[in-house]
């Protein structure tokens, strides 16, 4: 066997895994956990998901030409993961409103460790797809009128499709039957949390007294946290999230727990959900502190 067929090979499995993967992977978060998908996400599921199909496709075909079909998408990909990275953990775009379908791009559903967001999974899965592609050319194999072209083996895809697709489909019946623990994601918390630690049941949630500067400061958190979901003015979002305006639900729930629960968010199938809508922890915005979510509290309770 020579080398160079090696390359070849792990390219093509490791590209279609990553394909398979990344795509099994958004369905999970946006079916199963519920959060939902912005604009970006959705120009890189539009971009990612036939690449599912086109690999397998490709290797089942034998066909040489398969890295220059997926190199433009999966590049292109790459390309728009990355400026939603940097958008979601610099500023160097500046700070972006909603991006139309509600939630707005820069929202954080998930951050474990701080660095892994949802588009970094993107960037990664765009990666090996792209440098599995390369190292099919670097193999040569990519001439398709070589003679004895190189008949890799077809039998890897059925497996790892069906791989992929059980591992989601486990998931999804383990989410199911089980809590979906949104605690099993790391949130980071900010050093300092001078407010109530519902774990060791502590002290109670010192609101800001309503200056008109906390009051401003609220509202225009509100405005960029909240809103898309929530109303400009509370009134509620059609499939998004509910009205906290004059809201018998929110009128009774003490500053505590409305604290609690702004920053610990409600997965969608939690027990005390309503909607069956998720809502994401901080409203998605991860850098957003216990105290300025007090002062959103104070904006909310002004509407009641
Ligand atoms: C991605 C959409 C989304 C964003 C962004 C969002 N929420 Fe929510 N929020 C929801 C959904 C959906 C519910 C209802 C959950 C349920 O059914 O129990 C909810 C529920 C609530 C509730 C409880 C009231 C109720 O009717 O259940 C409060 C209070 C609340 N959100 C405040 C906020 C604040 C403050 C922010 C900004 C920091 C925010 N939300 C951002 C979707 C969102």
């Amino acid at each position: 066997m020579n080398s160079s067929r090696f390359w070849v090979r792990l390219g093509l499995y490791s590209a279609l895994t990553a394909a398979w993967v990344s795509m099994m992977g958004s369905l999970y978060f946006s079916e199963v956990m519920r959060f939902t998908p912005c604009t970006l996400c959705w120009f890189q599921r539009v971009l990612m998901y036939p690449l599912a199909g086109l690999i397998a496709f490709g290797i089942l075909r034998r066909d040489h030409h398969l890295p220059f079909l997926v190199l433009p998408f999966s590049l292109l990909g790459q390309g728009v993961a990355v400026y939603h990275y940097l958008l979601q953990k610099t500023s160097i775009f500046g700070q972006p409103a909603s991006c139309g379908l509600g939630v707005t791009c820069s929202s954080v559903w998930i951050d474990w460790f701080g660095i892994v967001t949802i588009p970094l999974l993107s960037v990664f899965g765009f990666m090996a797809i792209t440098i599995g592609m390369l190292m099919v050319i670097a193999g040569g194999e990519n001439r398709p009128n070589l003679v004895g072209a190189y008949r890799w083996p077809r039998w890897p895809v059925p497996v790892i499709v069906v791989i992929a697709v059980a591992l989601y489909v486990a998931e999804a019946v383990r989410a199911g039957e089980m809590e979906v623990s949104l605690p099993e994601i790391h949130i980071s918390l900010p050093s300092s949390v001078p407010f109530l630690d519902l774990s060791t049941g502590a002290t109670p949630t010192p609101v800001p007294t309503a200056t008109p500067t906390s009051q401003e400061k609220g509202e225009s958190l509100y405005a960029q946290a909240c809103a898309s979901c929530h109303g400009a003015q509370g009134e509620g979002v059609e499939g998004l999230g509910t009205a906290l305006a004059d809201s018998p639900y929110v009128s009774q729930l003490s500053d505590d727990a409305m604290l609690a629960l702004i920053r610990d968010g409600r997965a969608a199938d939690a027990d005390d959900n309503r909607t069956g809508l998720a809502m994401p922890p901080r409203g998605g915005q991860s850098e957003l502190s216990d105290e300025q979510i007090g002062f959103i509290i104070l904006v909310i309770r002004d509407w009641q």
